[in-house]
């Protein structure tokens, strides 16, 4: 089965409630001629009604940032999955290297996030990734196998198809420096390839893998362009709806 290409917006701590709500339109409006491919955004939390209520009539699907992992209970500062899903969320990012490097999330707490997400019918963006460190010791693939290991500890093959990867290696994130085609290229191959491990050879080629870390118009058709990578997912470009249309109509 040939993998769908999911372009995603993550939004992160960014825009007032108006001008949310003005991209989230935009969005849907640029993805009215869209064929055989996906379109998601995830706005702030703050931000999440307003702009579902936008975007309801438009095929654009809408993720939050994080989700809790319970129904509901004394978690404060969190969102339960069950109530995202009451404000139209589909889906989820989980694990961003800004929650894991800025908030201390744990590869644990990532896992239990992602297992709630499934069990409330969310679907999970689990990110994955490098930090410059890791690369210049040559430990990327070392890194990336044991957050991918970890995250979906527990997983069922019968869940794995809700699931989505995302590959950003954390120095390419708001930096301008992407990685390379050919730098993305290998740790995607390789993340399918452990996951064919994990799992099995179909479920393995089934999954879609992202890439993340200044995607831009301009370097969007040539990563897209890689056998292993099926989307990505875009934080600054995101923001500016003539820079994602672009990249939603990479070619
Ligand atoms: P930039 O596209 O701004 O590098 O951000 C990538 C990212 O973190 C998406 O989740």
């Amino acid at each position: 089965m040939a993998r769908i290409p999911l372009i995603a917006g993550n939004w992160k701590m960014y825009l007032s409630l108006a001008e949310a709500v003005d991209l989230g339109r935009a969005v849907a409006a640029s993805c009215a001629d869209l064929k055989n491919r996906q379109v998601m955004i995830a706005p702030t939390s703050a931000a999440l009604a307003a702009v579902s209520a936008a975007t309801q009539s438009s095929t654009v699907k809408l993720a939050a940032q994080n989700s809790g992992w319970e129904k509901e209970g004394a978690f404060t500062g969190e969102n339960s999955p069950v109530m995202l899903k009451d404000l139209g969320v589909s889906m989820v990012i989980l694990g961003h290297s800004e929650r894991r490097h800025i908030f201390g999330e744990s590869d644990a707490m990532v896992n239990r996030r992602l297992l709630a997400a499934l069990n409330f019918g969310l679907q999970p963006i689990l990110c994955v990734g490098e930090q410059l460190a890791d690369r210049d010791q040559g430990n990327t693939f070392a890194v990336v196998e044991n957050q991918l290991r970890a995250g979906l500890e527990g997983v069922s093959s019968t869940q794995l198809d809700q699931v989505v990867v995302a590959y950003e290696p954390v120095w390419a994130i708001g930096t301008g420096k992407t990685a390379t085609k050919e730098q993305a290229q290998e740790v995607h191959a390789f993340i399918r390839e452990k996951i064919e491990t994990l799992y099995e050879k179909n479920l393995a080629g089934e999954i879609r893998i992202l890439y993340g870390g200044s995607v831009k118009p301009s370097n969007v058709d040539a990563l897209m362009g890689q056998a292993d990578i099926d989307g990505a997912l875009v934080g600054g470009a995101a923001l500016d709806a003539e820079s994602f249309d672009r990249i939603i109509h990479f070619k």
